[in-house]
This record gives C-alpha cells, structure tokens and sequence, in this order.
C-alpha cells in the first residue's frame, strides 16, 4: 500500500475522501493535516478527528494548520455548500481525540523525511500548509514522492468564480509556491471532477450496502446534492476529493497533459491556474477520466466500510 498524508478542510467531499482512503486496502493512511476552506481550521480539525473515529482510525495522527492563507485576507467557511459545521445537517460532535502537538507543516516535513521518496501527499484544500513545509525545508519536494492535489482547472472555467476553483483561489499565493516548488505534482481538477457526478440514488445504494458509515455519507450527501443541483445546476454532486485520492492509486483511470501550471495572484483572475511562461517544471494536470471506473472504485471500496 502506498504512505497516504491528506491535508483537508472537511467538509463533504472531503468526508468522503477519507472514509474511502480508510476502507482502500491499497492505502496506508499515515495522517491528516488540517486547513480552512470549507470551514475554519479549528472547526477542521474537530471534523478531521471525528471522521477518523467513526472510520474506526482514531489512531492515525491529525497536526492542525494554518488560520489563513498568505497573503490574503481570511474568507468566510462555504456554509452554503457543505453546511455551518462541515457535514451538511449532521452536528459534527466533539472528537474524543486531540490533534498532536506538532503543526501541520512541521509534521509534513517530518513524515516526508522519515518516508523518503515514499510518501504520496494528497491535498484536498487550500495549498497553505503544504507551501509552509516547502519553505521550512528546502528538500520537503524531493522528498514527497508525488503531491496528487485536487483543485485548479486548465479549460473548465472555475467554480468560485469563473476563473478560479475554490482551493486555489482560497490561497493562490501557496498554490503558486507549490506549483514552481519542483515537486511532482498531479492537478486533479475540475478539468476531470466535473465529469464525475453523482445521484440520490447512488447514495441511497451505497447506504443499503453499508448502513452506518455509508448512512452517514447519504446523510451529508443531500445537503451537498441540494447546493449542486440548484445553485450550481448540475445534474448531480462532483466527487472532487476523492477522485484526488483515487488518483493516488489508480494513475490509470485519467489522462494526463503535461504543462508548467502557474496561479494568478490578483486581479479578477485571482486563483486561475494557467500554463506558466517560465523554465518551471510540468505539472501533470489531469484532462480526461474513466467517471464509471472511478464511481465504481469509490462506491466497491465504501459499499464494504461498515
Ligand atoms: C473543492 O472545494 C471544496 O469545497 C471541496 O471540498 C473541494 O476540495 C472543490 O472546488
Ligand atoms: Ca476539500
């Protein structure tokens, strides 16, 4: 199995993303790092705890991140997408557990070191804690083996604003830094989740399969579908991150393009990830995906979580 570190900001999509990661046989999930984004970063890490013990992984460490992003001001959590604690109505409860006592960026350049050129890193936030260990240690980008990040897009437009994707836009300073930090980086953007769509049905199946944490998922889930399907107009709910953590592992269910990605950093293009004029090296931003194989791959691995 490969060494998993998720940085995230659960959020529902999130939520999903780690359950899947905790129920994929071919993942060894080593730790969380937490962000704000969809919600604040103390309410972050409450989630990213709690989501570990109903995973039955109250063991694997959760470091707390950064309060806000770079340079910018701190933006109000997405509520309207993913409800006023993160899960849509579910009440997020207080974890039993506490984060460590080490930060999330110090924590990251720690793990990367000890697994050298093993450690796959998968954020599924604003990229802030993963451009702080690049500063705090110049060789955090060769050591990472791969950063599968899910955010940006290259043709799709964005959905925060119509350049931008929201994980960018919410730190476009640290996304810049990581796209020019000469780590392998894998885009999974909306050039690929807005092709990956789910239903109603398809979590109503997933909770008759997996009553308990598949009826947590179906729960949270139509606060999400609500806010796709009206707001966004959608025909259903994008499965952002965890196609980002399915990426980790299935390499093969997309098609990559490879392109040196920069991150505009103001202006009415703020968050928009574009081809980069300089020497920077490629991002493999991914274009294409097999959406069934990867519906199929994430509701095989939660369909047997309970
Ligand atoms: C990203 O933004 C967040 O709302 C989701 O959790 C996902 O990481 C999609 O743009
Ligand atoms: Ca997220």
């Amino acid at each position: 199995p490969i060494k998993l570190i998720i940085d995230t900001d659960p959020g529902i999509d999130d939520a999903m993303a780690i359950f899947y990661a905790a129920g994929a046989p071919d993942i060894d999930l080593i730790g969380l790092t937490s962000i704000f984004g969809n919600v604040t970063t103390e309410q972050a890490t409450r989630n990213a705890l709690r989501l570990l013990e109903w995973a039955g992984l109250s063991g694997v460490p959760v470091a707390q991140g950064a309060k806000q992003p770079r340079a910018l001001p701190a933006f109000p959590p997405s509520h309207n997408v993913h409800g006023d604690e993160g899960f849509g109505t579910i009440p997020a409860a207080i974890p039993q557990g506490k984060a460590i006592e080490e930060p999330a960026a110090a924590f990251l350049v720690r793990m990367a070191r000890e697994h050298k050129g093993e450690l796959v890193l998968c954020p599924i936030g604003p990229l802030t804690n993963i451009a702080d260990a690049i500063d705090l240690d110049p060789e955090f980008a060769s050591n990472v083996a791969r950063i599968v990040l899910m955010g940006g897009s290259l043709e799709e437009g964005g959905n925060i604003t119509s350049h931008a994707e929201a994980n960018i836009y919410h730190d476009p300073h640290a996304a810049e830094r990581v796209f020019a930090s000469g780590a392998h980086i894998v885009m999974v953007g909306l050039d690929v989740t807005h092709r990956i769509l789910c239903t109603a049905e398809d979590f109503n199946t997933l909770e008759a399969n997996a009553p308990r944490m598949g009826g947590l998922i179906n729960e949270m889930s139509r606060f999400y579908l609500h806010f796709y399907t009206t707001v966004g107009k959608h025909d259903g709910c994008s499965l952002h991150d965890p196609a980002a953590v399915i990426a980790c592992t299935h390499p093969q269910l997309f098609d990559a393009r490879a392109v040196p990605v920069m991150v505009s950093c103001d202006g009415e293009t703020s968050g928009a990830t574009l081809p980069a004029e300089d020497t920077r090296p490629n991002t493999d931003v991914l274009m294409r995906v097999d959406a069934e194989k990867v519906k199929r791959q994430f509701f095989d691995v939660m369909s047997a979580l309970d």
